[in-house]
């Protein structure tokens, strides 16, 4: 089990905003949807592209290459091409700070 890791003060991150942050070698970005956060690896599961720097819609993020959505809420693929979840990470705050930790060999 991965120890909590700071990320950034939450108030690095605006609302509709994300930032990315490396993840004991995993590169993750962390969105803020509608004053709710939550962290996705930063990968298509279609054909690997980088899904940062894609605008949100609502609660879903589209990747550039061929336009497949992930809900970074939940990581889930919504639609074609890509049909693998990408890993979601949980998240907490502290004292106004976001950390996370990398939980998928819990
Ligand atoms: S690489 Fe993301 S949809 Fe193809």
């Amino acid at each position: 089990m991965s120890d909590w890791q700071r990320a950034f003060s939450v108030e690095e991150i605006g609302f509709g905003s994300w930032k990315q942050v490396d993840l004991d070698g995993t590169i993750v970005v962390i969105y803020n949807v509608d004053g709710e956060f939550f962290a996705i690896e930063d990968i298509c599961t279609h054909d690997g592209a980088v899904l940062s720097g894609c605008p949100l819609e609502g609660d879903e993020v589209i990747c550039p290459r061929h336009g497949a959505r992930f809900s970074v809420k939940t990581g889930e693929a919504l639609s074609a091409p890509a049909w693998e979840a990408t890993a979601t990470f949980p998240l907490k705050i502290e004292n106004g700070d976001l950390f996370l930790r990398d939980n998928r060999w819990d």
